[in-house]
């Protein structure tokens, strides 16, 4: 069996490591790999390889940074050629990127099957590009591997029962297969102490392409920031916004640094009290590790965290009221599976 893989952006990188060291257990299964050029900084894209022990893929297309359509599109044409050329039984994609979807469109065009890893998620706003990503990919998938009970029943509601499978996270594998690596060096380097200090991310392009939103989010993290340390590795998208907009004074009393590998970031997350994010992964990343999120979002896709009170949506005035706010709340276990979902993603997949 012939596996071609596309990835493109950060959590794909994460999700596709865990996935490539099953696929490398069996003799017979050949796995090509396309990397987008999506993301493309080495802290973005090239660190994770290392880490994660990826190997490098087949194709790097570089495409990167342009309006969504014109992203998608030069995809779509350039995968297109790959897919015609290696002829593979399954086209295998992650997640909500616009590299998702351009896979998604070729492989549809090609009448190649399609295996959507992360299938049926959903959440508001619709016109969010990821959702857009999701939803389509999804109705085009031939293959639907859920990393929740949600994500079956998010797809039943719209008709899809075929081909749905819930096998848990990914991302829950590669936490637990990586935890014994976790890097924990930024701690010294950066003047931490264990549970006194908050971890930020954010680069949605509802929180941070609009500079009345942007500025009012930045206000609430500096009034969290006169007391307690906030670390914020800071996306490219979010940095040049910040820079467009000049809103530098805003983040003077933060941590701000520069992106940092899966491990570095996994290991501040263990020793951290709290996340602040507008990620999808890194909100169950957050949980994994024990820690609460604060999400500044209208909605999440990972409801099962929030519907527990573990986690906790925000808009952009109450981010301080909600870091503050101290919730009591049981942990509980394995709500994304067993750790072992690639095995069965990979299973199921050579089965078929
Ligand atoms: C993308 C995904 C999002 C995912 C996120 C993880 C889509 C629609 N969005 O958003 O779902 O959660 O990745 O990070 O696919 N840039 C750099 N260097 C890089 C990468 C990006 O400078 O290595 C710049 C780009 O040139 C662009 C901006 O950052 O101007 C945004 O990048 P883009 O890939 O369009 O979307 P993300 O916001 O990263």
């Amino acid at each position: 069996m012939k596996i071609l893989s596309i990835i493109g952006a950060r959590p794909q990188f994460v999700k596709e490591a865990i996935v490539q060291h099953e696929i490398s257990k069996y003799d017979d299964i050949e796995e090509v790999v396309v990397h987008t050029g999506q993301h493309y900084d080495n802290n973005m894209s090239g660190v994770f390889f290392q880490v994660l022990n990826m190997r490098k893929p087949d194709y790097n297309l570089g495409i990167s940074g342009a309006s969504h359509g014109e992203m998608t599109g030069k995809m779509i044409i350039e995968l297109e050629k790959i897919m015609i050329k290696e002829k593979p039984d399954v086209v295998l994609l992650y997640g909500d990127t616009n590299s998702t979807l351009a896979g998604a469109i070729a492989a549809s065009k090609l009448k190649i099957k399609i295996a959507h890893v992360e299938a049926g998620l959903r959440q508001e706003p619709k016109d969010m590009p990821e959702e857009t990503n999701r939803v389509i990919t999804d109705r085009i998938s031939d293959y639907l591997f859920t990393a929740s009970n949600l994500g079956v029943k998010n797809l039943k509601s719209e008709g899809i029962e075929e081909g749905v499978y819930f096998t848990g996270d990914v991302m829950y594998d590669i936490f637990l297969k990586m935890k014994p690596k976790f890097n924990y060096s930024l701690m010294k380097k950066l003047n931490l102490e264990e549970n006194k200090f908050i971890i930020m991310t954010m680069h949605r392009d509802f929180n941070v392409d609009n500079n009345e939103k942007l500025e009012k989010i930045l206000m609430q993290v500096n009034k969290v920031a006169q007391e307690i340390k906030v670390v914020f590795p800071i996306h490219p998208r979010t940095k040049k916004r910040i820079n467009e907009f000049g809103l530098e004074d805003l983040i003077k009393n933060i941590i701000v640094i520069e992106p940092i590998d899966y491990l570095q970031l996994m290991g501040l997350t263990e020793r951290c009290l709290k996340v602040i994010t507008d990620s999808g992964g890194y909100q169950k990343e957050a949980y994994f590790a024990g820690k609460k999120a604060v999400i500044i979002m209208p909605d999440t896709s990972w409801r099962e965290l929030t519907d527990l009170n573990w986690n906790i949506l925000t808009d952009e005035n109450n981010i301080y009221d909600n870091v503050m706010n101290n919730r009591e709340v049981d942990y509980i276990e394995n709500i994304y599976g067993d750790g072992k979902a690639a095995q069965k993603i990979v299973s199921i997949l050579r089965k078929n």
